[in-house]
């Protein structure tokens, strides 16, 4: 029998309850990319300057306080979240946080964990990753060509990145390949790259290049519009619209040649704001509540402000607030220059 007292206690249950992450437009947020280093073993030159001047060492959150930072997040309702940089994978001690991490799996408080990564740590780390629950990850890769993939990345080898998909889909990782459509550069290619991305069993997506941070060259020379490869690959290949949803800003369809998946992020020609679920936290503790804007929150501060949570709690909710509707990147003859300042490597992508 429920009495009176029974009833009070199940509403002071509901109260004290984290509450979930709800933001302006009624948007909710349950996933958080987390940026663990800006530095990488590459350069990519749509990502990077040749000659990258990284934050400094002493500014960046240890492994502790990034694992304190997504618990909290865990905490406020987020279920999934996803470790990029720069290079996840290039970070020192970065198996400890993830096996960490990996305990909100367990509790069914997570329901992913996984990583976006350039695929140069992966044979020796996939299996790792696997056993702690990661089940699935973003490799990004460009192009097939050895001398195109140096060229483009700079300083990365393409024969160890396509052994660290093997060492991942050998040890059980599922696998979905992203590649940046650069016009003149791998225009030809994606054909290419969806055949065996699709004969592996893996999907592909196909991303717009976005006007982040200054790279030393203009954006208009790498700017393809999707809506062009696209209409190229619809000459060979059936393209059936699906109903496949990440909550993210990939927009999928299946190639009924190859019964693969292929995703289309279009932040330049189409605007995927409407249904964002997600927010950025750089490794210094900064929290992006949006790719294409500079407003930020300081999360470093309130976290080491005290040993509790509640201040930082406070803070994660009040720049949830500050969620701004969308971005507004534009790339043409009049905006050469960067949106903005910062890096896709400091925010993650
Ligand atoms: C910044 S990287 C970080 C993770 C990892 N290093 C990797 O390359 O997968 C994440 C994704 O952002 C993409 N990216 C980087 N700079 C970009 C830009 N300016 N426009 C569009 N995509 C970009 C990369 O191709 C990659 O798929
Ligand atoms: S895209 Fe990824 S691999 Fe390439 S430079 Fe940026 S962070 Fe590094």
């Amino acid at each position: 029998m429920t009495t009176t007292n029974d009833t009070a206690l199940e509403i002071d249950r509901a109260n004290v309850r984290p509450r979930a992450l709800i933001d302006p437009f009624q948007r909710v947020i349950s996933y958080l990319r987390v940026s663990v280093t800006d530095r990488c073993d590459f350069r990519c030159v749509y990502c990077m300057a040749e000659h990258m001047a990284f934050l400094p060492k002493a500014d960046l959150l240890t492994l502790e306080e990034l694992d304190r930072l997504c618990s909290v997040f865990v905490a406020k309702g987020v279920t999934k979240l996803r470790l990029t940089g720069g290079e996840p994978l290039v970070r020192r001690g970065i198996m400890t946080l993830v096996s960490s991490l990996s305990r909100h799996l367990a509790s069914g408080a997570l329901k992913e964990l996984t990583l976006t990564t350039n695929g140069s740590q992966l044979t020796k780390y996939a299996s790792e990753l696997k056993d702690c629950g990661v089940e699935r990850i973003n490799v990004s890769l460009d192009t097939l060509d050895p001398d195109k993939f140096r060229a483009i990345t700079r300083w990365g080898d393409l024969a160890k990145v396509l052994e660290g998909i093997d060492a991942a889909q050998a040890a059980g990782l599922r696998i979905k390949i992203n590649a940046v459509a650069l016009k003149g550069v791998n225009e030809d290619e994606i054909a290419g790259l969806l055949e065996w991305a699709h004969g592996r069993g893996m999907d592909l997506t196909v991303i717009e290049v976005m006007p982040l941070g200054d790279i030393g060259k203009e954006r208009l020379a790498q700017y393809m519009p999707l809506s062009m490869v696209r209409a190229r690959l619809s000459e060979r290949y059936t393209l059936e619209g699906i109903d496949y949803q990440t909550g993210g800003p990939a927009r999928y369809v299946r190639v009924k040649e190859t019964g693969g998946r292929l995703g289309f992020i279009t932040p330049m020609t189409h605007n995927f704001c409407e249904s964002c679920n997600r927010v950025r936290l750089t490794c210094t503790g900064t929290l992006y509540m949006c790719l294409g804007q500079e407003d930020a929150a300081d999360l470093r501060a309130p976290l080491r402000a005290s040993e509790g949570n509640e201040l930082v709690d406070a803070a994660i909710d009040a720049a949830i607030t500050r969620k701004p509707r969308g971005h507004d990147f534009i790339i043409d003859r009049r905006h050469r220059g960067p949106a903005l300042a910062r890096h896709m490597s400091v925010t993650g992508g």
